[in-house]
C-alpha cells in the first residue's frame, strides 16, 4: 500500500538481465497455511550486461534460506531493497539453492500461489512468479523447469504443472508427489501449478503430423458435465491452426483447468492453461449461446498462444501486445471461420468493432490513453487494457489488409523463423512482416509509438461530364497525455462504390487493366487525392469496408445515402454501419431535445427502415438483430460535448419505446418466426435467430400491454435452453413487469433457487439486477447484503459492483452523486482484497471531466476521497492519472 506516487517504468530503461537462468528445479510442500518452496536455479552471467550483480526479484517472501554454490548466504553476502535480491559481484556461473516460505490462505490477490474452493491454483502473469520465489521474474530470462508437487493425498489427489509428468508415487503421512518436466525454455510467467480435488474429461487426438496427443479439462467434480464444449473448442483450435498457420502442438499433452477465482479471462501457462470458469464451463441449462462463443474463443486464444506467446515471448513487458494483439487477431480469425459463412465473419466483425468503439475508443480519448506499445507504466497490471488486446488486434488485421493473406502468412512464416525461443519486440514483428514481403513498413511504426484514434476525413466529387470520381481522404489525430504532436499514419482505407441499384460499380484508376469492385487506398500523407475514371454514375461511396483500420471516418453522407447503402451495400459491415449512422445522427439530435426539454419525435423515413430491416428475411437473422440494436448510452455519450447520461438514457428509451410501438406487428412476427427447431444447438445460425427473437421480445415488453409479458414469463417457464430463459427475465426486470405483473415477481427468486449450485448463473443474477435501468445504490447496497454475494471471488463483484458502476450508466451517474459515493466506498473496500480487480473498478470515472457540470463535482469529491486513502500500486496510478 502506498500513498505517494509510485515509481514509474519506461521503455527506453530497458537493459539485459545481469544473469541469464539455463534451469530451475522447484520442490513444493503444499499445505494451505504454509507452502515451502525449495528453488534451485542454475544461473550464468550475460555477457550482454554490463551489471556484476544478480539481481532477483521476490515480494511477500518469507526467506528461510539462500545458498550459493553450496555455500549459505548471510547477509551482506547479499541485500534485500523493495522487492529485488541481490548478489553483489557474483561467479559467472552459480547455482542458488533458495527456501522461501509461502501463505496461500492469506493471499487474495489471486496472484502468485492461492486458494480457491480449497485447491491450490497459480498466476504469474506478469509478476505473479516473484511471489514464489526469488527469481529474474521477467519475460527475457527464459529457463527449462522441473517441478515436484508434494501434498496430502486425499486432500489434493490431482498434481499438475507444465510439460510431462515423468515420476509420481507415495509419501509418508499419507503424503504423495509428481514430479514434471517441461522441455521447452519458458520465462517465468507461463510456470503453473495445480493441486486438488480434480477430475477431467480427457481424449487423445491426433495431430496433423500423425502424433497423438493427450488433451485434458479439469474441473471440479460437479462440473464433469459441463466440459464437452471446451474440449470441442480445444480440438477446433489444434486444427485450425494447422490449417491456417502451419503450427503444430508441440507437446504430448496438453491441459486446460477450470478454477472460479481468478482475475482475468484465462491463461496461457504451458500445457497447462488455467482458464476461469466461465471460459470453461458450458451446457444449455446454464450457458448463453455467448457463453458457449467466448467459450471456442477463449480456448482458442489461449491455445494459440502457445506459439504466439510462448514459443516465441515478449523482451519486456512493454510488447506485451506482440503476444496479446497477435492472438486476440487470431482468436478473431478462427471465430470468424468457424462461422463457415460470409454473413457469419460479418457478424463477428461487427461483434469485434462494436466492442473497439465502445470500450477502446474512449479509452484512448482518456486520461489512461497509451500507445499499444506503452512507453511507460508504473504498474504493469494496469496495461492489460483494450489498447494492448482490441486496437493491437486491430493493427495486426491492417498487415493483413495491406499485404494480404498470404503474404500475412509469409510474414508470420519468417517471424517464427528468425524468432522460435526467443524474447523479441513489436519492432521484430514489423521486421518479418516487412522483410517477407520486400515492403518498406517503416511508417506503420507509427501505429505502435503513437495513442489516440486517428480521423480520416473523406469528401467526394463527381465531375458528371469527366465521369470521374476525386475522393481527397486527409488525417489527423488528437493530442494524447505525453503526445502533443502526431506524425500521419499509413492507413488502409478500404473503397466501395454503389450505383444508383445499389450495384457495385468497378474501381479503375488511369493505367489499371484490372477495375475491382472494392480497393484499398493507402493513406500515408496528411492529405492525399485518388482520382477514379470511367465512373458512369454519380455513385454512393462505401467508405472504410469492413472497418479496414481503427480510425474515426468523417464523412458527410445525407440519410438518402446512408439509406442507399443500409438496403443495398454488399460489404455487410458498412450495412450495418450505415443503419447506426442513421440512429446515432437521430439519437444525438434526441438528447439535446432532452436536454432543451422540447418534445421527442422520430421520423417515419427512419422508422421505415428499421422495418425494411427486420422484415428482411433474406438476410441473416443475426445480422437483423446487429443491425436493430442501437448504439449503446456509452457510445452515444461519447459523441456528445459533455456527458448527460440521463438525457442520453432518455433519449435512447424514447427511440426504442417508438420503434416498439410503430413495429409491434413486426417485432411479433420475428418473435415467433425465429423460434428454434429441435434440441438445443449453439450455432451461429440458431444463436442468431434466438438473439433476433429476444430482441423483438425485449421491444415488446416496452409496450402497456400484459399480454407481452406474459408472453415473456411463458418464454421463461418453458425455455429449453439458458439464452432464452435469462433473455426473458432480464426483459421483464428491465422493464419493470416483475414490478407490475404479479405472475412476474417471482420469477427472479424463482430463478435463484433453481440455480442455487450454478455460481456463474448466480452471477448473471446479480447482473441483470444490476444493469436493470430501475435498479439504484439502494438496490445494489441489499443485493450486497445477500448470503451470497462476496466481494472477494471477481467474477461476483463483476457481476454486481462493474455491473452497476460500468453497465448502468444512467444509474450510476444519479443527479444526487449516489453512484459515485457508492464507487468509492466499494473502491476502497476492494483495494484492501484485490488490487488488480480494483484497478479495473477504479477504470469507472475515466471520463469524469467531460461530465455536465452538475455531476463533475460530486465525481471529483468521489475521487479525492479514495486519493486520500492508502491505495495499491495498482489503484494509486489509475486515481493519479484520472485526477491529473
Ligand atoms: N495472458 C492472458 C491472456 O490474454 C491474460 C492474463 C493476464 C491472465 C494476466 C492473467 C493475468 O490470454
Ligand atoms: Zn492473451
Amino acid at each position: 500500500m502506498t500513498s505517494s506516487n509510485p515509481a514509474t517504468v519506461y521503455r527506453l530503461d530497458y537493459t539485459a538481465s545481469s544473469f541469464l537462468a539455463d534451469r530451475i528445479d522447484l520442490v513444493f510442500d503444499l499445505a494451505p497455511s504454509v507452502t515451502q518452496v525449495r528453488a534451485t536455479t542454475e544461473l550464468h552471467r550475460n555477457p550482454d550486461s554490463e551489471n556484476r550483480d544478480i539481481v532477483l526479484y521476490g515480494e511477500e517472501l518469507e526467506l528461510v534460506r539462500i545458498a550459493m554454490n553450496g555455500k549459505v548466504l548471510a547477509k551482506p553476502d547479499y541485500a534485500t531493497d523493495n522487492g529485488e535480491l541481490r548478489i553483489p559481484d557474483a561467479p559467472d556461473k552459480v547455482t542458488l539453492v533458495i527456501d522461501t516460505l509461502l501463505h496461500p490462505d492469506q493471499n487474495t490477490s489471486l496472484m502468485g500461489l492461492y486458494l480457491s474452493n480449497g485447491n491450490f491454483f497459480t498466476q504469474c502473469e506478469a509478476e505473479g512468479f516473484r511471489k514464489i520465489t526469488y527469481f529474474p521474474d521477467r519475460p527475457d530470462v527464459m529457463a527449462t523447469y522441473t517441478v515436484t508437487l508434494r501434498a496430502d493425498r486425499e486432500k489434493y489427489p490431482v498434481l499438475l504443472s507444465n510439460g510431462n509428468l515423468v515420476e509420481e508415487g507415495d509419501l509418508p503421512n499419507g503424503r504423495h508427489y509428481a514430479k514434471w518436466e517441461d522441455p521447452f525454455k519458458k520465462p517465468s510467467y507461463l510456470f503453473a501449478l495445480v493441486a486438488g480435488n480434480l477430475v477431467c474429461r480427457e481424449e487423445t487426438f491426433r495431430l496433423a503430423d500423425g502424433r497423438d496427443v493427450l488433451l485434458q479439462v479439469w474441473v471440479e467434480k460437479n462440473n464433469l458435465d459441463k466440459t464437452a464444449h471446451a474440449m470441442e473448442s480445444l480440438k477446433h483450435s489444434i486444427r485450425w491452426d494447422e490449417r491456417r498457420f502451419g503450427l503444430e502442438l508441440d507437446l504430448d499433452r496438453f491441459m486446460i483447468v477450470a478454477v472460479s477465482d481468478f482475475n482475468m479471462g484465462a491463461m496461457e501457462n504451458k500445457g497447462l492453461n488455467i482458464f476461469n470458469t466461465r471460459y470453461v464451463l458450458a451446457n444449455p441449462r446454464i450457458a448463453t449461446d455467448l457463453d458457449y462463443a467466448n467459450i471456442e474463443s477463449v480456448v482458442g486464444h489461449e491455445y494459440f498462444h502457445n506459439w504466439t506467446g510462448n514459443r516465441v515471448t515478449c523482451r519486456d513487458w512493454f510488447q506485451l501486445s506482440l503476444k496479446e494483439g497477435l492472438t486476440v487477431f487470431r482468436d478473431q480469425e478462427f471465430s470468424a471461420d468457424r462461422t463457415g459463412s460470409e454473413s457469419g465473419r460479418a457478424v463477428k466483425r461487427i461483434e469485434d468493432v462494436r466492442t473497439l468503439r465502445q470500450l477502446q475508443f474512449p479509452e484512448d480519448a482518456g486520461p489512461m490513453a497509451h500507445p499499444v506499445r506503452p512507453d511507460s507504466y508504473q504498474e504493469i497490471n494496469n496495461f492489460y487494457t483494450v489498447t494492448v488486446y482490441e486496437k493491437g488486434a486491430e493493427v495486426v488485421r491492417m498487415y493483413q489488409t495491406l499485404l494480404g493473406r498470404d503474404g500475412f502468412r509469409k510474414g508470420m512464416d519468417l517471424y517464427f523463423k528468425r524468432h522460435d525461443g526467443q524474447a523479441v519486440t513489436c519492432t521484430d514483428f514489423l521486421a518479418a512482416m516487412a522483410d517477407a514481403n520486400g515492403r518498406d513498413l517503416s511508417q506503420f511504426e507509427r501505429w505502435y509509438s503513437q495513442a489516440g484514434t486517428p480521423r480520416v476525413k473523406l469528401q467526394s466529387h463527381y465531375d458528371e461530364k469527366n465521369r470521374t470520381l476525386t475522393l481527397i481522404l486527409s488525417q489527423s489525430c488528437p493530442q494524447t497525455p505525453g503526445q502533443t504532436e502526431k506524425q500521419p499514419f499509413l492507413i488502409p482505407v478500404a473503397i466501395g462504390l454503389l450505383d444508383s441499384h445499389g450495384k457495385d460499380m468497378p474501381l479503375r484508376m488511369e493505367g489499371d487493366k484490372a477495375a475491382p469492385n472494392s480497393r484499398t487506398l493507402e493513406l500515408s500523407e496528411e492529405s492525399q487525392t485518388f482520382t477514379f475514371i470511367d465512373v458512369a454514375e454519380k455513385p454512393v461511396v462505401s467508405a472504410l469496408r469492413n472497418f479496414s483500420a481503427p480510425v474515426i471516418l468523417e464523412y458527410e453522407q445525407s440519410d438518402d445515402e446512408l439509406l442507399h447503402l443500409l438496403s443495398h451495400d454488399s460489404d455487410h459491415f458498412n450495412r450495418w454501419e450505415a443503419g447506426q449512422r442513421l440512429a446515432l445522427r437521430r439519437l444525438l439530435s434526441l438528447t439535446k431535445a432532452v436536454q432543451a426539454d422540447r418534445t421527442l419525435t422520430l421520423d417515419s423515413a427512419f422508422i421505415d427502415a428499421f422495418r425494411a430491416v427486420l422484415t428482411d428475411t433474406a438476410l441473416d437473422p443475426a445480422l437483423r438483430e446487429l443491425a436493430l440494436t442501437l448504439p449503446g448510452e456509452m457510445m452515444i455519450a461519447e459523441k456528445t460535448d459533455e456527458i448527460d447520461p440521463a438525457a442520453t438514457h432518455r433519449a435512447r428509451q424514447f427511440m426504442r419505446r417508438t420503434l416498439a410501438e410503430n413495429l409491434e406487428k413486426e417485432w411479433l412476427n420475428a418473435w415467433q418466426e425465429n423460434r428454434t427447431e429441435g434440441a438445443y444447438r449453439p450455432t451461429p445460425q440458431d444463436a442468431g435467430k434466438r438473439a433476433l427473437k429476444n430482441l423483438a421480445l425485449s421491444y415488446l415488453l416496452l409496450l402497456d400491454k400484459p399480454a407481452y409479458g406474459r408472453m415473456a414469463i411463458d418464454q421463461y417457464h418453458t425455455a429449453d435452453n439458458m439464452s432464452d430463459r435469462l433473455a426473458a427475465l432480464t426483459s421483464l426486470v428491465h422493464s419493470g413487469w416483475t414490478d407490475k405483473l404479479p405472475e412476474a415477481k417471482a420469477l427472479p427468486d424463482h430463478f435463484y433457487r433453481e440455480y442455487e449450485n450454478e455460481a456463474l448463473v448466480i452471477d448473471k443474477w446479480f447482473s441483470l439486477q444490476a444493469t436493470s435501468p430501475n435498479a439504484d445504490t439502494a438496490t445494489v447496497r441489499k443485493l450486497m447484503k445477500h448470503p451470497a454475494f462476496t466481494l472477494k471471488n471477481p467474477n461476483r463483484a463483476r457481476s454486481l459492483i462493474f455491473g452497476f458502476c460500468h453497465n448502468n450508466m444512467a444509474q450510476f451517474h444519479a443527479a444526487d452523486g449516489s453512484g459515485y459515493t457508492f464507487w468509492s466506498e466499494n473502491l476502497i473496500e476492494l483495494d484492501r482484497i484485490n488490487p488488480q480487480v480494483a484497478a479495473r473498478l477504479a477504470r469507472c470515472m475515466d471520463q469524469w471531466k467531460r461530465y455536465i457540470p452538475s455531476l463533475r463535482k460530486p465525481a471529483e469529491q468521489a475521487l479525492r476521497n479514495v486519493s486520500e486513502q492508502s491505495l495499491s500500486r495498482d489503484t494509486r496510478e489509475i486515481i493519479g492519472k484520472t485526477l491529473s
